[in-house]
């Protein structure tokens, strides 16, 4: 197993003198168990407001749960929906990519070859590429930046929150392809996150639904797309357009 989440919750209290009484807080998680098997992609869904980014958070350590328990399988890495706002505009692409192995120590010569590695991997290998900065990549380039910078250490799993929700619907399939490929070859598991159902039922193999903090369903991917069992899944299903004909 790579990934087991127990009971999770975490709750947002209104803070400030306004809010100091009476207020209820957002139960932003409250209960959320699943598990993933390395090599594997489990998809979340659910409607903005239902936790989704808050578990991704959690998972990674951005934030520290209220209770339950994360038991995760070695390395875990996060890519955001927006690689304009993840990417710091001041840096060099070799430095947003290779920071995490500089911090380890790592010398400048040695992560510079895995810079172009990975840079490689990610497909994105114009000449002199490594030299530039993030708003000279168009939106589909930067998210390869982003996805480079979280595959480099050669992490177990990747928790990916919207990764293709920014993008223009021409280069998302190349986004989802790619990671495709990654996970293939390098044997990751992913945390797949995104409201567009059609394409979470592209990249998942199970798949959780999300409403108001809690998973109401969890399926494979066939079964919530062709026989869901929860009234809010049929729902969100019928409120998307139909890629298959009926
Ligand atoms: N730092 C925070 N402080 C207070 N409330 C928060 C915080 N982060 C999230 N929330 C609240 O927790 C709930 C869940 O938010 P979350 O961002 O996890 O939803 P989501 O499913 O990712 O939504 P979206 O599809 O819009 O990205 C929301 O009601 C949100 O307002
Ligand atoms: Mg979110």
């Amino acid at each position: 197993m790579m990934l087991r989440v127990i009971e999770l919750k975490k709750y947002f209290r209104a803070r400030g003198p306004l809010f100091r009484s009476g207020r209820e807080p957002v139960r932003a998680v409250d209960g959320v168990s699943f598990s993933i098997e390395k090599g594997r992609t489990f998809g979340l869904v659910g409607e903005s407001g239902s936790g989704k980014s808050t578990v991704a958070k959690l998972i990674v350590n951005i934030l520290r749960p209220d209770s339950g328990r994360i038991i995760v399988n070695g390395d875990c890495d996060i890519v955001f929906q927006d690689p304009f706002s993840s990417l710091n505009p001041r840096m060099r692409i070799r430095d947003i990519v290779g920071e995490s192995l500089r911090i380890r120590g790592i010398s400048r010569r040695e992560t510079e070859k895995r810079v172009k590695e990975t840079l490689a991997l990610v497909r994105l290998e114009r000449t002199g590429c490594i030299d530039k900065y993030p708003h000279q990549f168009s939106g589909g380039e930067r998210q390869r930046i982003a996805i480079a910078r979280a595959i480099i250490r050669h992490p177990g799993m990747i928790v990916l929150d919207e990764p293709v929700s920014s993008l223009d619907v021409s280069i998302q399939a190349g986004i989802l392809n790619l990671l495709k490929d990654l996970q293939q070859g390098l044997g990751l598991t992913y945390v797949f996150i995104s409201h567009d159902l059609r394409v979470v039922e592209f990249m998942a193999d199970t798949v959780g639904v999300m409403k108001d903090g809690k998973l109401v369903e969890i399926a494979s991917s066939r079964e919530i797309y062709t026989a869901p069992r929860a009234e809010y899944t049929r729902h969100l299903l019928n409120s998307i357009p139909r890629i298959r004909p009926e």
